[in-house]
This record gives structure tokens, C-alpha cells and sequence, in this order.
């Protein structure tokens, strides 16, 4: 199947080097951005058609759109593509509110095409590993969860920071897709959620020579202290953050009667997996990564939804999975702090 790029930025180069892997599969043949500095100079790199943004979604030659478009354009872009009779594969988060969340459900199912969205983390062997460790019941009866994200921003390295405290940025929209998608995929559906937000700085501080202005007006929370009560009755308390100084180490464990398993980092596609040693009463390695390059596996989302294409066997809970991960999120932002529960709504 055939691809165009849409948003020639920063992670669209790491794409590439997935995508090209799986060229038996896939082409990636074109490349489109708002800022035709950008498209020009990746279409050179990578010796593929430079197009314009209007010209990528009605080219006959593309059956998948891969949205790399900040999160404020992920809805505007993934639209026109499935109005097109595009595929597409969205970075997160999907979209930005329920609202544009069913137009996107329904534009899919009307035009009969997929939309498919990141994160594809858990497609990466720790996942795997560890979904397989969970699945053989060494923990026991699962009774609980934690799942954090906790770091001090990203303008301290990335090229644009500005979009991460803008709406539809934020650890919740940014990072908050990883940890729930996992934790989604290890214990099904969230029914309820309970909140609470701040914004602790109202500015943030550029510190990266490479970026044109200095300082970012903070638009959103970026702090999120929650829990989230599973179908399966599982109360996990999950917690992500741009306003903590120190050390990052993505969190994801799960506690059983006999013991607790903590996962690699959702946020990365490989990384070590821990079972707690009753005996010893510490973390015991049960798997390590075998490739410390994490990039090796980007598009991993792109490579499952052309070969579910393909075989005609595309998963309905997939589908739904990044729109379920939106409601969450949507409803977590949206918490109103009076000791309730909100109730997450099964369908949008
Ligand atoms: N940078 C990372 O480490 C990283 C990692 C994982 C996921 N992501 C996600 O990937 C997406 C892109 O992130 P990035 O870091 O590459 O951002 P970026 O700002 O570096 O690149 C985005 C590109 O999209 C272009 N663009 C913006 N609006 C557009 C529109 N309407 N039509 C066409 N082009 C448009 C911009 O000109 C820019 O070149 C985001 O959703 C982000 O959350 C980024």
C-alpha cells in the first residue's frame, strides 16, 4: 500500500526509518506540510514526492495518510483524508474533543475506510513480553495498578515546544495516550474517573538555542493527579506531569494476590519487564530489551494496520480503542473536583 507523510516535523524522519523496514508491505511515495520549507527538504532526504496539503489527500496513488500534523490539526487533517477515501494512521491524541472524536467514528465507518492512531508502543516486544507474563496468572487475581508519566516539560529539547502547552498538548493529551492505551489493553475498559488538575506555571521558559521565542503561555493543565476505576472493578491511580522536577522513569505496574509485575515504559516500544521476588523482597528482571534502539520499531501502527488491511481482519476493539482513550481523557480534563466519580459513557 501506498503512503503519504502529512507533517514533515520533527518525528516524521524516525517514521521513516520504521516504515522503510517494512517496504515488502508498504511505500511511503509522498509528503505534504504547511511550511513547504520542511516538505522540501524531506522529500529530498528521503527521494520521495514533495506534494502540497491539497494535492496529497485526492492523489490517486495514496492509500494511507499518516497524520504527523500537531495535535490542534490531527481532527482537520484525518478528516479530509477520510473524506477522500483515505486510510489513515493518526499521531495522538486522535482528536481533540468527543464531539470531533464521533464525526471521525462516523466519517470512517461512512466512507468504509480505516483510521487507525498512536501510540503502537504496545505492538513492541516488552508489551508482548509482559502482556504474556500478566496473562499467565503468576501475580494472581489482578487487584490494582499504577501508571505515571512524570518529567518537567519538554522545552527543554524539543524543536516547537510551543504545541505541548496548548490545547490538546499537556502531559494528559501528550502523554497520558501511552499509559492509558496499555493500561486499556491489559484490563479493559474504564468506566469511571476521578480528578484532579492544576497548572502550576503560567509561562514556561525556552532553554534550547534552536527555538525562534523565548517564552510559552501555558494553556493548559499540566498536572493530573487521577484514578480510574476499570469495568473489571480495578481501581488504578495514575498520575502525569510537566511541573515535577525529577528523574523520569515512565511507570506501569500491576499488582496480583501473589505478586506485582512492572512493565517496560508504554512510552517506549522495548525496555525491561520486573516480577517482585516474595522471597528476596526486591524487583527480579524477567526481560531485557534486546535493542536499545528504540526508533527500530516506529510505524509499528502503520506495518499492523496494512497487513489487517490486507487480510481483511481489522479489529472493531482496535478501532475503538483510540476514541475510548479520548473519552478518558476528555472526562479527565473536564473533571469538576467534588470527591465524585465521572462516569466514562461505553459508547461515545
Ligand atoms: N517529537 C516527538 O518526539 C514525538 C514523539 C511521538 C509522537 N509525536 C507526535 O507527532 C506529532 C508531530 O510532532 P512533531 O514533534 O513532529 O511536531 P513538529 O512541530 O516538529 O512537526 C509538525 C509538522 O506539521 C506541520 N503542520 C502543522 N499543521 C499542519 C497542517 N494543518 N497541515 C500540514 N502540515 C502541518 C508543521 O509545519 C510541522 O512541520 C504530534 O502529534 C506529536 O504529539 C512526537
Amino acid at each position: 500500500m501506498n503512503i503519504g507523510i502529512i507533517g514533515c516535523g520533527a518525528i516524521s524522519d524516525q517514521y521513516m526509518i520504521g516504515l522503510n523496514k517494512n517496504q515488502e508491505i508498504l511505500k511511503v511515495v509522498a509528503c505534504a506540510d504547511l511550511d513547504s520549507n520542511k516538505s522540501e527538504v524531506f522529500s529530498k532526504k528521503h527521494k520521495i514526492d514533495m506534494l502540497s496539503v491539497e494535492e496529497i489527500f485526492v492523489n490517486n496513488d495514496i492509500d494511507i495518510i499518516v497524520n504527523l500534523t500537531p495535535p490542534s490539526s490531527h481532527f482537520e487533517i484525518s478528516m479530509k483524508s477520510l473524506e477522500n477515501g483515505k486510510h489513515v494512521f493518526s499521531e495522538k491524541p486522535v482528536s481533540l474533543s468527543i464531539d470531533e472524536g464521533k464525526i471521525l467514528y462516523t466519517t470512517m465507518k461512512e466512507n468504509n475506510v480505516y483510521l487507525f492512531a498512536a501510540p503502537d508502543t504496545y505492538l513492541g516486544p516488552a508489551f508482548k513480553k509482559g502482556t504474556e507474563f500478566l496473562n499467565s496468572k503468576q501475580i494472581g487475581k489482578i487487584i490494582g495498578g499504577s501508571a505515571s508519566f512524570i518529567t518537567h516539560g519538554v522545552e527543554g529539547w524539543h524543536p516547537n515546544p510551543e504545541f505541548y502547552y496548548k490545547k490538546g498538548g499537556g502531559p494528559l493529551f501528550d502523554m497520558g495516550p501511552y499509559y492509558l492505551t496499555s493500561l486499556v489493553k491489559l484490563l479493559g475498559p474504564v468506566t469511571q474517573v476521578s480528578s484532579y488538575s492544576e497548572k502550576n506555571f503560567n509561562k514556561r521558559l525556552v532553554d534550547n538555542p534552536e527555538v525562534k521565542y523565548e517564552e510559552i503561555e501555558v494553556e493548559v493543565d499540566t498536572h493530573y493527579v487521577s484514578l480510574l476505576k476499570f469495568k473489571s472493578g480495578v481501581v488504578v491511580d495514575f498520575q502525569v506531569s510537566f511541573d515535577i522536577w525529577k528523574p523520569y522513569d515512565g511507570k506501569l505496574e500491576i499488582y496480583g494476590e501473589n505478586s506485582s509485575l512492572k512493565f517496560a515504559d508504554p512510552n517506549n516500544y522495548d525496555g525491561e519487564i520486573s516480577i517482585f521476588n516474595k522471597e528476596t523482597y526486591q524487583w527480579e528482571n524477567i526481560y531485557s530489551s534486546k535493542d536499545s534502539e528504540n526508533n527500530y520499531y516506529r510505524g509499528l501502527g502503520v506495518v499492523e494496520m496494512v497487513n489487517s488491511i490486507k487480510e481483511n481482519n481489522v479489529s472493531e476493539d482496535d478501532l475503538f480503542l483510540p476514541f475510548h482513550v479520548l473519552n478518558i481523557m476528555c472526562t479527565l480534563e473536564s473533571y469538576d473536583l467534588d470527591g465524585n466519580w465521572a462516569k466514562i459513557s461505553e459508547q461515545f
